[in-house]
């Protein structure tokens, strides 16, 4: 009755944000969304059950004391025991490699392997599809933590049919992706939150009407590995979501001064002739994306123009899976 599972965090290229009216709790997003799986940014998460706990027991990056956490991990291992048909409590111990809560998504991984090793704990065989579904109802993104490399979110209309699937594998594209961590603070502001507000920007509609079109686009630059269409695409695409956060009521700020800063200075060094875009989720860190010849390069500009915490190199990377190490 105990599994432990691996998943990796993803970046959005083309953002969820928003949820479909009045299915809020099922975690349906209003538009469908692509990503790519992170292979430095891992959650390890391993689920015991059994009849020796009288509640759920959490230990999340050596802190049990999050009620906040608890409860949503509860829940979700709730929807785990309903599929298997038991009520038996079980203990949960999990380890992020990254800060969490600072726009790396960490319920993404979070919740993907939650969702691999509750199910194997209690020996339910679910395909990958299945698999998605569950875990989007913790975390809507967590549901594209589950399939491998680069990955489509359709977005539905009913549980059933709002999935992620992979649509291309990891070794398709090298793309690199340097996380810039600005500051290991938790944001003030969740996901959660801001996408409660995003109807209220005059400027949501607009985005909803061309959100299929931008998937399709960058889908096309991804098959045919375009860097500079796919670039201009997801750096406009991020300015786009934050647009919609800055013009929700109240609005909604997620920058720090020094994301700010290496938002322009990406757009510098471009002009200077280094391939490099960024994208950004909701929080202060940033993810600059660039190929492989121009890591090096990026790195060291990166530590000439400010003081950051800590730099996370990111290939393309494999979706979520079991493991044997377990954690307890
Ligand atoms: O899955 P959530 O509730 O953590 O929301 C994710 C929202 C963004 O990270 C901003 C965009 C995305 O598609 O990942």
């Amino acid at each position: 009755m105990k599994a432990t599972a691996q998943a990796h965090s993803n970046i959005a290229f083309i953002k969820y944000w928003g949820k479909k009216e009045g299915f809020d709790s099922l975690k349906l997003p209003a538009n469908g969304s692509i990503s790519m799986n992170l292979s430095n940014l891992v959650t390890e998460t391993t689920v015991e059950f059994s009849e020796r706990y009288s509640v759920d027991k959490l230990d999340f990056n050596g802190t049990e004391n999050n009620d906040n956490i608890r409860s949503k991990v509860s829940e979700h291992l709730d929807r785990v025991r309903k599929k298997a048909g038991v009520t038996t409590k079980a203990k949960v111990v999990s380890r992020n490699n990254f800060p969490h809560s600072s726009g790396l998504s960490s319920s993404a991984s979070g919740f993907a392997a939650l969702t691999v090793a509750a199910v194997s704990a209690l020996e339910l065989q679910l395909n990958e599809k299945e698999l998605s579904l569950l875990a989007r109802q913790g975390s809507g993104s967590a549901c594209r933590s589950i399939p491998t490399g680069f990955v489509e979110w359709v977005a539905g209309r009913s549980h059933d049919s709002s999935y992620a699937y992979s649509i291309f594998p990891p070794d398709h594209w090298d793309l690199i992706d340097v996380v810039v961590v600005i500051d290991a603070q938790a944001k003030e502001l969740s996901s959660t939150e801001g996408m409660s507000r995003a109807f209220k920007s005059p400027f949501y509609k607009e985005r909803l009407k061309n959100i299929q079109e931008k998937i399709h686009t960058c889908t096309e630059a991804i098959r045919k590995k375009d860097f500079e269409i796919f670039g201009e695409l997801i750096e406009s695409e991020a300015l786009e979501m934050h647009s919609i956060a800055f013009t929700s009521h109240p609005p909604m700020i997620y920058w720090a001064p020094e994301t700010l800063r290496l938002m322009l200075e990406t757009q510098r060094w471009r002009k200077a002739g280094l391939p490099v875009y960024f994208t950004i989720n909701t929080g202060h860190d940033i993810h600059l994306i660039t190929t492989p010849d121009h890591e090096k390069k990026l790195v060291s500009l990166i530590h000439k123009s400010c003081t950051v915490k800590k730099i996370i190199m990111n290939h393309p990377s494999e979706g979520a899976c079991i493991t044997k190490n377990h954690l307890f």
